[in-house]
């Protein structure tokens, strides 16, 4: 257990798919890995924010043994794999599951081609939802002046409550159990309306996918010119 934590708070080098990786002290495998250059999915993490551990894209072999990139501390002599057959098939099953269990109709999102869930998918080859959809019929929140809130399109990732929460406003929070997990307002009402969310918040710019959006500004960007049009995703994070 000390040489674990001499570890932590010592700089030193990994092997990722081969490669060896620089990591400072602190460093998760992800952050470090990123650093480098290499490309580890994942949609829940966002190097601003404490890591979530949520979305499971980012699960590597730690020495044969699973972990998240985005939570397991980088340390010496650690052989980690990520970009592995087996390791992408199962990263294509985590990106069609959220797929089916929310209303991911890319054609008529106007997040399409910015969008980090669908762009993962892209890049994981995913061809095709595999499992049965849900078609849930969650609300959307249209009641602010500035922004709208679609839970059919929310991963969950908590980014937002994570954003939020840093401005010290609390406007979102996580509830309810397995299945029924949801995304919550804080505010007495419920509704985005009554909340203290602004246009100007980190926290309403900072969703992956299409579920926070501002109004009156849908389907600005030409194709062609999005976000991912002009390079998967891989590349962006290798920045
Ligand atoms: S609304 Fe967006 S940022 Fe917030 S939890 Fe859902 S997907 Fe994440
Ligand atoms: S990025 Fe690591 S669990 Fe989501």
């Amino acid at each position: 257990m000390n040489d674990n934590r001499i570890d932590a708070l010592s700089p030193g080098t990994f092997a990722l798919d081969g490669h060896e990786v620089e990591f400072g002290p602190g460093d998760t495998i992800l952050q470090a890995a990123r650093r480098a250059g290499h490309y580890i999915p994942h949609l829940c993490w966002h190097p601003d924010f404490a890591a979530h551990g949520s979305c499971r894209l980012c699960t590597v072999r730690v020495n044969g043994r699973s972990g998240a990139a985005c939570t397991v501390q980088a340390a010496s002599g650690q052989d980690v794999e990520s970009n592995t057959d087996e390791l992408n098939t199962q990263r294509k099953t985590l990106l069609q599951m959220l797929f089916v269990e929310g209303n991911h109709f890319c054609p008529s999102c106007e997040k399409s081609g910015n969008c980090l869930l669908q762009a993962t998918a892209y890049q994981m080859g995913m061809d095709g939802p595999h499992f049965e959809e849900f078609y849930p019929d969650r609300k959307v929140d249209a009641s602010h002046p500035d922004l709208l809130l679609d839970l059919n399109r929310c991963i969950l990732c908590g980014l937002c409550v994570r954003a939020s929460a840093q401005e010290g406003k609390h406007v979102f929070a996580m509830g309810g159990r397995g299945v029924a997990s949801h995304l919550l307002v804080n505010s007495e009402s419920g509704h985005l309306a009554d909340s203290a969310f602004s246009l100007t918040d980190r926290a309403a710019s900072i969703c992956p996918v299409g579920a926070i959006l501002p109004k009156r500004r849908g389907f600005a960007i030409p194709i062609g010119q999005r976000r991912f049009d002009s390079h998967p995703v891989s590349q962006e994070d290798a920045a």
